[in-house]
């Protein structure tokens, strides 16, 4: 096997891979003075609504702002207790925490997901929520949680900073609850060149609350409203995005044909559990943020790509969130933490070849069968 170099992301080619246009961009951009909310973000809005399907989207700094605007949008009150998957980021436990609420993290379900049956067992008194990730590209089975919610009446608010397109049964990650954020880090599917970050929402009210909360209180008039911050996403940002959204089907298309190739070449090593493979038709449409598997000696096969080149990563410093032990939480939770032993992720990016991605397996391959 010939060695070669594959980075679990090469950050510069988010740049290098697009240079001509993106410079195209800077310029006209520039030569506009068209800095801070302005056509491009505007566009960038009805552009992102309409592709998933949701009212209202409204650009803002990053997800995590996001999706704290969506609850303080929605109302936590001390105490109120919001339930979380702990496989997620630690920013959407943290927006429940900074609105003002509880997060309450629980266990994942056989898809690696929120459970279903952890929520309902989660539920007491104090609950007003359920903020289900649709993490690594793939959305929750969505009916179930809203069933849950419906019949407790309680808030759904999503974390789909990492499932822009990911769909259920048709539905767009995003659109099922009160409101969602998306993040466009520059290592996600649809990335910018820095922070950003937009909400969507079906709620004509949430809507509002979002808008004012996001730009210090003001209306779309520029009315002061309420007290509000600065959480906008920069018009320059909100340009490059509208262009990288001309392409995002062909991308989402891309990672599913890398997701196909990892999954005919490991699947069948019993050493793996691979994530579920695209299928056609199915309830769920996977746009493949990450390619996140668990793995027996999971750090020496981590340790056996980084010989051969191959950049791999364990999500979040390894840890869920609630084994963070100096945020406070006391809670166990065995899948969760049996799967923060074994899991890795496999380069998944627009900047693998299907020859690297070949490469990332055979090392796979030989690692387990020598
Ligand atoms: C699941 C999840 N939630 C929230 C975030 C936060 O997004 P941002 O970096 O845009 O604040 C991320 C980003 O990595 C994420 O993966």
């Amino acid at each position: 096997m010939t060695s070669r170099s594959v980075p679990f992301f090469n950050y510069p080619r988010a740049y290098l891979d697009d240079r001509d246009d993106l410079l195209r961009i800077f310029t006209e951009v520039g030569e506009r003075g068209a800095f801070i909310m302005q056509k491009d973000l505007r566009d960038f809005e009805s552009a992102l609504a309409a592709y998933t399907g949701a009212k209202y989207a409204i650009g803002v700094a990053n997800a995590t702002d996001g999706l704290e605007l969506a609850w303080m949008a929605i109302g936590l009150r001390p105490g109120d207790e919001v339930i979380c998957c702990s496989h997620t980021m630690l920013a959407t436990a943290a927006s429940i925490k900074t609105a003002g609420g509880v997060p309450v993290p629980v266990e994942l379900g056989p898809d690696n997901l929120i459970d279903p049956d952890a929520v309902e067992a989660a539920i007491n008194p104090r609950t007003v929520g359920i903020m289900p990730t649709q993490l690594n590209g793939r959305t929750c089975d969505m009916d179930r949680i809203m069933s849950i919610a419906g019949k407790k009446g309680l808030f759904v608010a999503e974390d789909a900073a990492q499932a822009l397109g990911s769909k259920f049964r048709g539905k767009h990650a995003g659109t099922f609850g009160l409101a969602a954020a998306i993040s466009f880090f520059p290592a996600k599917v649809l990335g910018c060149l820095g922070d950003g970050g937009g909400v969507i929402t079906n709620d004509d009210g949430i809507y509002d609350k979002v808008y004012q909360l996001h730009d210090h209180g003001r209306d779309i008039n520029g009315e002061v409203k309420s007290w509000g911050r600065n959480s906008r996403l920069d018009n320059l940002q909100a340009a490059i995005l509208n262009y990288r959204l001309l392409s995002y089907g062909k991308v989402i298309q891309r990672r599913r044909a890398i997701a196909a190739i990892y999954q005919a070449r490991l699947g069948g090593l019993h050493e793996l559990e691979l994530p579920p493979a695209p299928v056609e038709n199915s309830d769920h449409f996977d746009i493949y943020q990450n390619y996140e598997l668990q793995a027996d000696r999971r750090n020496e096969l981590k340790e056996h790509l980084r010989i051969n080149g191959i950049g791999t990563l364990i999500q979040w410093g390894g840890k869920a969130v609630h084994q963070w032990e100096r945020l406070g939480f006391t809670v166990k939770l065995p899948k969760v933490e049996r799967f923060f032993e074994r899991c890795i992720m496999l380069p998944m990016n627009m900047f693998v070849s299907d020859d690297d991605v070949h490469y990332v397996c055979d090392n796979v391959v030989e690692f387990y069968r020598g």
